[in-house]
């Protein structure tokens, strides 16, 4: 038996107004002022998206982006409304601003590749001399990226990102400011659950001329979490961290021979692989909420969605 999940939708709402295919979300813009994200099932590493969607994945997304955005809403206004299906939020279209706001708490991923080839520098953060891979920063950092319209995600810095003039001084430490109380009380929330938010990325738009958080926050896609209880021990024995995150499907990839890099081929996923993935979402899904996750139904998966779509449009219209 194949395994069911959504890999992608084609709608057409009424008053819709755009339709944009990302790697992981359909985005549906209705009118000049709503977005409805679908998160579908697909899973993506290293800025390709993989053969294979992974089922109850883009419930996990959506529900995990959701509770962060309401335990955070009084930090900064978001974009979420409602969620009128378990893979999707509506909520307010914003003007996104090129840039991911990435923060770090520990040397791990893409700042320890950096740093172990040498470098000391990380998105104009000076790094301190003499840290192992998962050690912990003497305090979070903000390191941006661009966010590209094809491709890689290209690290920036602050004073790149006034020179091009994408945002004002004043916006952009603000912007900053945010990240940084984004992740301090997302690390407060993980820490009650026995987790720790090692790194993150915020993404951000503009909305009558105000901040607004966008996208999705604190989700496994977005971010890595490491268990609290083993993570010292681990660490002073040089063992690799514990992670509940999308980490290991990298690492897979990178086994067998993928990195992203162009003329690698992404490597078949048997269906083993792809329930043990499930399995590593829905993990992260309870230790987040201390719930189990109740895996959705896919019968009529397309329909029941749609007609939970419009049925929430007609509420917001009435609003
Ligand atoms: N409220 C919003 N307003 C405008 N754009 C948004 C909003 N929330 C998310 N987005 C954008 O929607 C897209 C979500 O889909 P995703 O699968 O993450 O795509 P991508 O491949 O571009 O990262 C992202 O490009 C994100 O910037
Ligand atoms: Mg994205």
């Amino acid at each position: 038996m194949s395994l069911q999940a959504l890999s992608s939708t084609q709608f057409q709402f009424e008053n819709q107004t755009q339709f944009y295919k990302g790697k992981v979300r359909d985005v549906y813009s209705i009118g000049q002022d709503l977005l409805v994200m679908v998160a579908c099932d697909r899973i993506s590493a290293f800025d390709h998206v993989l053969p294979r969607a992974i089922p109850h994945k883009g419930q996990v997304l959506n529900a995990v982006a959701g509770l962060f955005l309401d335990k955070t809403s009084d930090i900064v206004p978001n974009w979420k409304i409602s969620m009128p299906d378990p893979h999707v939020t509506i909520g307010y279209r914003c003007e996104a601003l090129p840039i991911e706001f990435v923060v770090r708490n520990y040397l791990t991923g893409h700042a320890w590749r950096v740093y172990k080839s040498g470098l000391r520098m990380l998105c104009g953060n000076t790094l301190p001399e003499g840290m192992k891979e998962n050690d912990k920063f003497p305090e979070p950092i903000v390191t941006p990226a661009t966010k590209a319209q094809e491709g890689h995600d290209e690290d920036t810095t602050y004073d790149e990102i006034l020179q091009k003039g994408i945002v004002t001084k004043a916006r952009l430490d603000e912007l900053y400011r945010i990240s940084l109380a984004l992740f301090q009380r997302g690390t407060e929330i993980a820490a009650e659950k026995g987790l720790i938010l090692v790194d993150t990325k915020y993404e951000f738009g503009l909305r009558n001329d105000e901040i607004m958080l966008i996208d999705e926050i604190h989700t496994p896609d977005s971010s890595r979490f490491f268990y609290a209880d083993t993570y010292e021990s681990l660490q002073r024995n040089g063992q690799p961290q514990r992670q509940l995150s999308k980490e290991f499907v990298r690492e897979w990839l990178m086994e067998n021979g993928f990195q992203g890099r162009e003329g690698e081929v992404i490597p078949a996923m048997t269906d083993e692989f792809v329930n043990s993935i499930t399995e590593r979402y829905e993990e992260l899904y309870q230790a987040m909420t201390g719930l189990p996750l109740e895996r959705r139904s896919y019968e009529n998966i397309e329909t029941q969605i749609e007609q939970s779509i419009i049925q929430a449009l007609k509420q917001i219209d009435h609003e």
